[in-house]
């Protein structure tokens, strides 16, 4: 059995599509898996997705069918190594809600790809494994950055600029964040292109709001390494003020974000693509529990406590 675990974006999201740095870090406590049978001599790659209730038939190795991101990714897989069809039967599962900004499905496509690569002997990891979900993320988001894929993959904090290696870097202090699903499911594709028709109409504009958000995320990266933790939280808030800008709060994630930082956190934001899907808070361990506690009375249909350990 192969997994990959979720993602969190801590600062950047959006601005990172347009070449300014970001943050995220693994979120372990959801995931995906994949596992795999052989199948009759003959019978080709069969994908089975109980949660989603699909059963797909990999039928060859063309990848010019982009019509299912999951048989996709086991072709391109396939292309990528120049071998035949194997007799096989993948079953992919995920604890990850769907279009909830956790990267559900570069976790999916991650654990896809290294059990059917382990399977035939030729097991990807590294860079050749994240290029190969990257395609896959273009079928999900459209215009991705490659951070989902890139944090997923790596299963390690990153700071990432597009186009350049992914960095790791030191964490001083152990933070604690408080998640909060939404309910709300808001696909990353519809976000990332309503921000893109926004930029078009008016780039100098926000280009302002893009390089702002990039100089958060540099200054988050020093203060993560000294420790500052109030000041991460002071961040996380100026960042949320900004997507709100771009359009990608909610209603609904704006009384997450109030709530959380009602109950002590020091800090509050949407994550990932935004519109729905998950708000993540900074707060004192103490506090936790009140701030997870406050969220679910505003709305949250789920919630975690997940700690980035110090490093
Ligand atoms: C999605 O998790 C993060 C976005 O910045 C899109 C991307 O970087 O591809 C919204």
């Amino acid at each position: 059995m192969h997994t990959a675990p979720a993602k969190i974006i801590l600062f950047g999201e959006h601005a990172v599509v347009y070449g300014q740095p970001a943050i995220a870090v693994p979120f372990t406590a959801l995931n995906a898996t994949a596992d795999s049978t052989p199948a009759p001599h003959g019978s080709g790659l069969t994908i089975y997705a109980p949660d989603i209730q699909r059963t797909i038939v990999v039928t060859k190795n063309k990848v010019e069918d982009v019509g299912d991101v999951l048989a996709y990714a086991a072709q391109r897989a396939l292309v990528s190594l120049d071998v035949p069809m194997p007799d096989l039967t993948l079953t992919v599962r995920s604890t990850i809600p769907l279009a909830s900004g956790l990267g559900s499905g570069a976790a999916i496509c991650t654990a896809l790809i290294r059990e059917l690569t382990a399977a035939i002997g030729r097991p990807l990891e590294g860079d050749a494994l994240n290029a190969l979900v990257f395609e896959t993320e273009k079928i999900f988001h459209g215009t991705p950055s490659g951070i989902d894929n890139t944090v997923i993959v790596m299963g390690k904090p990153v700071y990432f600029v597009r186009g350049t290696p992914p960095e790791t870097f030191h964490i001083q202090s152990a933070l604690t964040f408080v998640i909060a699903d939404s309910g709300i499911a808001a696909p990353t594709r519809e976000s990332v292109g309503d921000v893109r028709k926004l930029y078009e109409a008016n780039p100098a504009l926000y280009q302002t709001y893009f390089d702002h958000i990039g100089a958060i995320a540099r200054t988050a990266r020093t203060q993560i390494e000294r420790g500052d933790v109030p000041g991460i939280g002071r961040l996380m808030n100026e960042n949320h003020d900004l997507l709100g800008t771009l359009t990608v709060s909610s209603p609904r994630i704006d009384d997450l974000v109030a709530a959380a930082r009602g109950a002590g956190a020091l800090g509050a934001k949407v994550s990932g693509g935004g519109r729905g899907g998950n708000m993540i808070a900074l707060a004192e361990p103490s506090r936790a529990e009140s701030v997870l506690t406050a969220v679910k009375a505003a709305g949250a249909v789920r919630g975690w406590i997940t700690t980035l350990a110090a490093n």
